[in-house]
C-alpha cells in the first residue's frame, strides 16, 4: 500500500498525531478527525498539503460520515483508518463518593468502543470501492486497545471494558471484511508519554516509567507511529492484537 490516504480519529493529539506524522513522513496523506479544533488545525497546518482537519465527534454517525465524505472529496479515496480517539476515566466500582457514575461508564464505552466501530464501519464502506492491489487488498483498519484490556487496574472498570471490547471486535471485523480485502488489526499500547499521561503528577509518571521490563521508560509516541506504518506495510498482519509495551504486565 503506497502513499495511503488515512482517516485518523483522535488525530489532533498524542498517539493519533504521531500516527499522522508517521504516515505523512512515509508519503501518505491524512484526514485528522478530532473534537479539538485548535490542536487539529495546528497539526494540519504543520503537516501542510498532505493533511486536513475535520472537527468530528466519533460517537456521532452524521459527524463521522460528513468527515469521511469530505476526506474522500479532498483526497479521492480512503485506504487506512487509525482509531486513536479515546478517553481514560478513572473511577472505582464503589468509591468514597458512592457507586461509579453510570454515565461515566457509558461515556467510556461510547467514545472508546462505539466510536472506534463507527469510524471503522464508515471507513470500510468507502474502502470497498478501492481498486484492489495484487493481493486483492483494498484497505487497513487499525484500532487502539490498551494493555488494560488484559490487566486493568483498580479504578479502570470502564476503561478496561471499553478496550476489552476493542480487542474482542478485532477478529470478527477482520472476518467480516476479508471478502472485501480489508485487514483489521489492533495495537495494545502500554504506557506512552502523551497528554493523557502528561497530566499525572511527576511522581506518578516516574512510577509508571519504572514498570516496563525493558526499556525502563514510557513509550515514545513515534514508536506507536512506526508500528502503524509497519501494520500498513505488512499484508500478512490481520485479525490480531499487537502489544506495544516494553514487556509491561500491570500489577
Ligand atoms: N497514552 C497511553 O499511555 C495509552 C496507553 C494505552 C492506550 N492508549 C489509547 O490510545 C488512544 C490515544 O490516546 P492518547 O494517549 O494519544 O490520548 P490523547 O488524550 O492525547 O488523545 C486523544 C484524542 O482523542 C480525542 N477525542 C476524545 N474524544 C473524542 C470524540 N468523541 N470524538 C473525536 N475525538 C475525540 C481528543 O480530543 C484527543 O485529541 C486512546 O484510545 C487511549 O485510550 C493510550
Amino acid at each position: 500500500m503506497e502513499n495511503p490516504v488515512a482517516l485518523i480519529s483522535g488525530g489532533a493529539s498524542g498517539l493519533g498525531a504521531a500516527s499522522a506524522r508517521a504516515i505523512v513522513s512515509s508519503g501518505g496523506r491524512v484526514v485528522l478527525l478530532d473534537r479539538d479544533p485548535a490542536r487539529g488545525e495546528a497539526l494540519a497546518a504543520e503537516l501542510g498539503e498532505a493533511a486536513r482537519f475535520a472537527e468530528t465527534d466519533v460517537t456521532d454517525e452524521g459527524s463521522v460520515q460528513t468527515a469521511r465524505d469530505w476526506g474522500l472529496s479532498v483526497f479521492g479515496r480512503i485506504d487506512v483508518a487509525v482509531n486513536c480517539a479515546g478517553i481514560a476515566i478513572a473511577s472505582k466500582t464503589v468509591g468514597k463518593d458512592g457507586a461509579h457514575p453510570l454515565a461515566d461508564f457509558q461515556r467510556s464505552i461510547d467514545i472508546n468502543l462505539v466510536g472506534s466501530f463507527n469510524v471503522a464501519r464508515l471507513a470500510a464502506e468507502a474502502m470497498q470501492d478501492n481498486a484492489p492491489d495484487a493481493d486483492g487488498q483494498r484497505g487497513v483498519i487499525i484500532h487502539t486497545a490498551s494493555v488494560a484490556a488484559y490487566e486493568g487496574q483498580k479504578g479502570q472498570p470502564a476503561y478496561a471494558a471499553s478496550k476489552g471490547g476493542v480487542v474482542g471486535m478485532t477478529l470478527p471485523m477482520a472476518r467480516d471484511l476479508a471478502p472485501q480485502g480489508i485487514r483489521v488489526m489492533s495495537i495494545a499500547p502500554g504506557l506512552f508519554m502523551t497528554p493523557m499521561l502528561a497530566g499525572l503528577p511527576d511522581a506518578a509518571q516516574e512510577a509508571l516509567a519504572a514498570q516496563p521490563l525493558f526499556p525502563k521508560r514510557l513509550g515514545h509516541p513515534e514508536e506507536f507511529g512506526a508500528m502503524v506504518n509497519t501494520i500498513i506495510a505488512s499484508p500478512y498482519l490481520n485479525g490480531s492484537v499487537i502489544r506495544l509495551d516494553g514487556g509491561i504486565r500491570l500489577p
